[in-house]
């Protein structure tokens, strides 16, 4: 069940497809004969230089995976310097991950139950020290996910017969819970009112963000501002003249909308549409080196990496997250290479294997 809830997307999967296919589909213009022999993959955004060009995007209820995948994650961020984006769904608090990885360590916030409390963790995650804060707005309703569904899968986890039987299949992966207890979310204390609690996930009660939350929010939060979850230009715009720092593309790695379009697709159109001034972050579908080099060539300012991340954790230590942080290093590297540059910052479309006949509609 938890292989489901990782791995799944909404209704059979397409937009999970339509990411990966994305990337595959889009080729990459070899350049030879030049100097590249000085190459270096360090990103800077905000002021902020990280020694990889991607981040761990937020994830709820890590500790499904492992019970530490939590603490494991941030370590790794910390030692690997990239960033790690907390979600207001994390099964480890803002603050405790913050000890560990501090300045590396990002929110993601989900409004809760009221308006109020949503501004009050606002400004608990100021006071942990975070700058930079991303509102994910592609989550009016939970996303229809048959694998969770069928497996019976809920967060937190109850457990019937099903369940068990399942625990009983799969002991490596449960017996750690025995020690450590079922993962919580780690939000909600202090934040309940009238008996409801904060945040829950499929419970109906949490608000939608709208256009004035968002006016709200930027008001309140002196930081960075990003809003993830933007699919199309008119979201753009709206946040654009929210005053947020920036965007944060994003299908939800296919977990929201079937038919939404792939993002890498939509980068291309949203950057080409609003030019080169305003920050675009990014996700869905990554899985090598050569797809992080593509999200950045159409312009992204920063990408994240979703499951890959929650996969390397159910292996239990963070020496296998740390290998796919340099995996996925090593292959940025040599592409970068093969490309004939030197830098993250010097992508650009004429990377682009027939830059002028790509056609992003044909799909
Ligand atoms: C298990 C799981 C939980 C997620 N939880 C959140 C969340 O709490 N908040 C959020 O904004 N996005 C959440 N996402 C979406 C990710 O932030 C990200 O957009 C997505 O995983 C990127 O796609 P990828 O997995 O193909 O890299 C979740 C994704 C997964 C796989």
């Amino acid at each position: 069940m938890v292989f489901g809830y990782i791995d799944g997307g909404a209704g059979d999967g397409l937009a999970i497809k339509r990411n990966s296919l994305s990337f595959k589909k889009l080729l990459l213009q070899p350049k030879t004969l030049l100097n590249v022999k000085n190459r270096n993959q360090s990103k800077k955004i905000n002021n902020q230089e990280f020694s990889y060009p991607f981040g761990i995007a937020p994830m709820g209820l890590c500790n499904v995976s492992n019970p530490r995948a939590d603490i494991m994650l941030a370590q790794s961020a910390n030692k690997q310097n990239i960033p790690l984006c907390v979600s207001t769904a994390a099964s480890s608090s803002v603050e405790e991950i913050y000890k560990i990885a501090s300045k590396n360590v990002w929110f993601q916030l989900y409004m809760g139950s009221s308006i109020e409390n949503t501004l009050k963790l606002v400004k608990r995650v100021e006071r942990a020290g975070v700058e930079n804060l991303i509102i994910s707005v592609d989550v009016p309703a939970p996303g229809f996910r048959p694998r969770e569904l069928r497996d019976g899968f809920t967060a937190p986890f109850t457990f019937g017969l099903k369940q068990i039987i399942d625990c009983a299949l799969h002991p490596s992966w449960a017996i750690p819970y025995l020690f450590y207890g079922k993962p919580e979310f780690a939000h909600n204390s202090g934040l309940s009112t009238d008996g409801k609690k904060f945040f829950e996930r499929n419970s109906g009660s949490r608000l939608i963000p709208d256009l004035d939350f968002l006016r709200r929010l930027r008001d309140h939060w002196p930081g960075n501002l990003y809003v993830k979850g933007i699919t199309s230009l008119e979201d753009a715009y709206h946040s654009i003249n929210c005053g947020c720092t920036g965007i944060y593309i994003s299908n939800h790695g296919g977990r929201q909308l079937e038919s939404a379009p792939a993002t890498l697709d939509l980068l291309k159109i949203i950057r080409g549409e609003i030019g080169n001034n305003y920050q675009i972050l990014f996700d869905s579908g990554i899985r090598t080196g050569e797809d992080i080099v593509k999200a950045y060539s159409l312009g992204a300012d920063f990408v994240f990496l979703g499951r890959p991340f929650l996969f390397a954790s159910a292996l239990g230590k963070k020496e296998y997250i740390i290998h796919l942080i340099k995996l996925l290093g090593k292959q940025i590297d040599s592409t970068l290479a093969q490309l004939g540059k030197t830098s993250i910052d010097s992508l650009t479309r004429d990377v682009i294997f027939g830059n002028d006949t790509y056609n992003y509609r044909d799909n």
